[in-house]
C-alpha cells in the first residue's frame, strides 16, 4: 500500500500549482492528478453539485489505488471534504484552505484581501476562519470566479484577464492592500497579474506549500510514505480530454519541455 500512488484532484488545472509543490517535497512518490475540467468551474455551482462531482473523482482515484488524496481545490474542500472524510475514515484526505493565518499574522492591522470562488467564500468554514482574524485586521473577501476560466483556456497573459483582475480590485476601493490571499489553486497561475493589480507593496500568500507538507506529515504518520528512492511517476488525467492534459503538462513542467 505504501508504494501506491498519491491522488491529487482539482476542478481543473489549478491543482497543478499544488502538484508542483508536492513534487518538490516528495519527488519519490507516484502521483495521479485528475483535473475535472469538463465540469469546471466548480466555484459557481451549488454545494450539492460540488459534493457529487468530488465524490465521483474520489471513486476514480480510489479505483486506481490511491493511498492518500489531496483535494487540491479550495472549493471542493469547503463543500465536500467533511463528507468524504466520513465516507473514507481510514484514508488520509488533506484539503486546501485560504492561507489567511500567515497573512493575518504577518500583517496585523493591515488590509488583507482574500480572493476565492463564491462557493469558498460563502461557506461557514470560511466565515469561521475569517472570524478568527477579523479583529486584528481589515479582511476583505473578493470573489473572483472568472479567473478560473481564463486559466482553463490557457489565457494566462490575456489583457482581458488583466482588466478583470484590475476591475475586481477597483471594486474594493483605492486604499493600498498589504496582503492578498490566493484562496483558489488556479490563482497562482495569475500571480503576476494579481500582483500588478494589488500593487508592489502587497505580499501574496497561497496555501500550497503548507498543504503539501501537511499531506506528507499525514502520510508519514500512517506509514504511507514510499520506500522507493529516485523520482516517482506523474500521471495527468483530465475529464475534458487530451488538450487539457497537454495544458496541464505545460503548467507543470513549463512550456520549454513541450
Ligand atoms: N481551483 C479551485 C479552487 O481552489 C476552484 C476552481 C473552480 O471554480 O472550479 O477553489
Amino acid at each position: 500500500m505504501h508504494n501506491g500512488p498519491v491522488g491529487v484532484f482539482d476542478s481543473g488545472l489549478g491543482g497543478i500549482s499544488v502538484l508542483r509543490c508536492l513534487l518538490e517535497i516528495m519527488p519519490e512518490e507516484n502521483y495521479i492528478f485528475f483535473g475535472d475540467s469538463a465540469n469546471a468551474p466548480y466555484g459557481t455551482r451549488s454545494d450539492e453539485d460540488v459534493c457529487n462531482l468530488s465524490e465521483q473523482v474520489f471513486d476514480r482515484l480510489l479505483d486506481m489505488g490511491a493511498k492518500a488524496i489531496l483535494i487540491a481545490c479550495n472549493t471542493a474542500t469547503s463543500a465536500a471534504a467533511k463528507k468524504l472524510r466520513l465516507q473514507y475514515p481510514r484514508l488520509p484526505i488533506v484539503g486546501m484552505e485560504p492561507a489567511l493565518k500567515p497573512a493575518a499574522e504577518n500583517h496585523k492591522g493591515g488590509r488583507i484581501v482574500v480572493m476565492a470562488t463564491p462557493v469558498t467564500l460563502r461557506r461557514q468554514k470560511f466565515a469561521r476562519l475569517m472570524a478568527q482574524y477579523a479583529e486584528d485586521s481589515d479582511i476583505i473577501s473578493l470573489p473572483c470566479p472568472d479567473i478560473v476560466s481564463y486559466i482553463e483556456q490557457g489565457r494566462l497573459q490575456d489583457p482581458e484577464l488583466e482588466q478583470y483582475v484590475r476591475d475586481r480590485f477597483a471594486s474594493i476601493g483605492g486604499s493600498p492592500v498589504d496582503a492578498v490571499v490566493l484562496g483558489c489553486t488556479h490563482f497562482p497561475f495569475a500571480a503576476d497579474i494579481i500582483q500588478k493589480a494589488a500593487g508592489p507593496q502587497a505580499v501574496l500568500y497561497d496555501g500550497n506549500l503548507g498543504t503539501s507538507r501537511e499531506l506528507r506529515r499525514r502520510m508519514d504518520r500512517c506509514g504511507l510514505l514510499t520506500d522507493r528512492t529516485g523520482k516517482g511517476t506523474v500521471t495527468l488525467l483530465n475529464s475534458a480530454g487530451e488538450e487539457q492534459v497537454r495544458r496541464s503538462e505545460r503548467l507543470l513542467y513549463g512550456a520549454q519541455n513541450h
